[in-house]
């Protein structure tokens, strides 16, 4: 996708498609009043008539327009004029998009802007404008027969801007959500694959491609031969059930010299069916979605790259199967994890935090600025939250904050829940150290509180994205979240959001 910036009135601009907005009172944004004037009123008279109503979602595709260079006008509503905010906002470009898609537009210009919302700048709008976008475009065939039809038509988004002071920023934001998506896309395609293609030793090449692609990125793939030598038992315990090599994932980009990382860990479990202690039948298949939190760490690694950030940045990602089988781990198994400490197993589907806690354990040979755990952890934690946040648990509530102030600035958003010590007494074990899972009450917390187990000394945030990484029924798939935030949270590192 091309990208670019205009101070061209809407009228003046010659392009395939100009995109404005109007509000539900009947005022016409910046665009839409050039339009308006230049077109001697056929704005105003549709909102007069009846026939542009300006709600969110709603939307008006005009085509020669007299006064009007564009070939095409398209109009979104954006709601009511004081009460714009960035999710509006979003959903009035998703809804533009999604006529795009389908039409033979080739390049649109957008003069959609937040003015009226706050605090945010023409580096964020243009960064949504294109992420939203090119998330709307995102289609995944590759597991379809035939030969998948051709994309849509569309080459260029122009971003229209008040001031050639904004222009910078704003190509900015533009470039920064076009890697964003592109880190989405990857983080979707590994999600949506079915567990018979993307498997461990998919995923590890996967990440080799990265490390090619970019000479940024190292990328090490360790066998079990290694895992086993590095003491990771909790980990191979998961892995024992299936007949697939477990692999142990390790990417480094190297952007700012001798700085302490920023440590990303990701569950990749390619397939949850729940060990012995098997899962139900309906709805197994989405278990193929487990591997979503190495998912997004790849992705943001992408990103990253893509960006060339000045900034250290680690990903390790632990991954295989948990299957039933004669060799499987059993409910009462008594493993030793790679720290030393003994964890009985007193249910094989909670095989997350098995993995997890191996490789928060070697992660700690980076020296971590701060370290974050990615995974599709718990169903409680879709209990808890539903499927509009993502879960943030960590010791440290300064860095809770500014992982929920970056997932609001993404657009990408989080909420705490507590991990006091209170909620570890669940953990308790007769026979070792302590027990893999903590009963029923507060799974997604008891879930946290072992991982910290393993995490002690260290800058850690454990985020359970159970609730945000996929969508079931009929759009069924994967959403590339926490892409968004975790690109912020590394974008804000290294102060490149302005
Ligand atoms: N991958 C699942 C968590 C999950 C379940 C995510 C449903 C999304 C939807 C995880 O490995 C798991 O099975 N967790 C168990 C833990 C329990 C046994 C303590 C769960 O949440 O039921
Ligand atoms: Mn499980
Ligand atoms: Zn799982």
């Amino acid at each position: 996708m091309e990208l670019g910036t205009t101070t061209s009135a809407a009228s003046r601009r010659a392009s395939d498609c100009v995109l404005v907005g109007v509000y539900a009172d009947g005022d016409l944004g910046v665009g839409a009043a050039d339009i308006d004037q230049s077109s001697k009123g056929v704005l105003k008279k549709l909102v007069k008539d009846g026939d542009l109503n300006g709600k969110v979602g709603s939307s008006l595709l005009l085509t020669a327009v007299a006064g009007v260079r564009a070939k095409r006008v398209l109009i979104v509503g954006l709601g009511k004029s004081n009460n714009l905010t960035i999710s509006k906002f979003r959903r009035a470009i998703s809804t533009a998009a999604k006529l795009i898609k389908s039409s033979k537009i080739a390049d649109v210009v957008s003069y959609l802007n937040l003015e009226s919302v706050g605090e945010t700048d023409a580096y964020y709008a243009a960064r949504y404008t294109v992420e939203t976008i090119g998330c709307e475009l995102y289609r995944f065939t590759e597991t379809k027969s035939g030969r998948p039809s051709r994309g849509p038509a569309l080459k260029e988004i122009c971003i229209a801007v008040a001031s050639r002071g904004d222009a910078a920023k704003a190509l900015r934001g533009a470039e920064h959500g076009q890697a964003i998506v592109g880190g989405m896309s990857l983080a979707r395609d590994l999600g949506n694959l079915p567990p018979n293609i993307c498997t461990p030793a998919y995923l590890g090449r996967t990440a080799q491609k990265l490390g090619r692609q970019y000479k940024s990125v190292t990328t090490k793939v360790l066998g079990e031969a290694e895992i086993k030598r590095l003491g990771m038992h909790s980990f191979l315990s998961v892995t024992s059930g299936t007949e697939l090599p477990a692999k142990l994932i390790v990417m480094q980009y190297k952007g700012a010299g001798k700085d302490k990382p920023i440590v990303l860990v990701g569950k990749g479990i390619t397939f949850d069916a729940g060990g012995i202690s098997l899962k139900p039948g309906p709805g197994m298949d989405e278990m193929k979605f487990d591997m979503c939190g190495a998912a997004s760490v790849i992705g943001t690694m992408a990103v990253v790259a893509k960006l060339k950030l000045p900034v250290n940045l680690t990903v390790v990602v632990p991954t295989c199967e948990n299957l039933p089988s004669g060799t499987a781990t059993r409910p009462g198994d008594i493993i030793e994890s790679m720290a030393g400490k003994t964890i009985e197993v007193l249910n094989t589907d909670a095989e997350g935090r098995l993995i997890l806690c191996d490789a928060l354990t070697y992660s700690r040979r980076f020296k971590p600025a701060v370290i974050l755990d990615v995974a599709t952890l718990t169903g409680a934690c879709v209990i808890a939250l539903g499927h509009h946040h993502t879960a943030v648990m960590s010791r440290s509530d300064a860095l809770a904050r500014d992982i929920m102030a970056a997932g609001v600035a993404a657009d990408d958003r989080a909420w705490q829940l507590p991990i006091d010590g209170e909620y570890e007494q669940q953990l308790k074990s007769n026979f070792a150290d302590f027990a893999n899972i903590g009963g029923r009450e507060g799974g997604a917390i008891t879930a946290a509180s072992f991982l910290s187990k393993f995490t002690s000394d260290m800058n850690w945030a454990h985020l359970d994205i159970a609730g945000t990484a996929w969508k079931s029924g009929s759009a069924k798939g994967s959403t590339g979240r926490p892409v968004p935030m975790l690109s912020e949270i590394v974008l804000r590192h290294c102060h490149a959001t302005a």
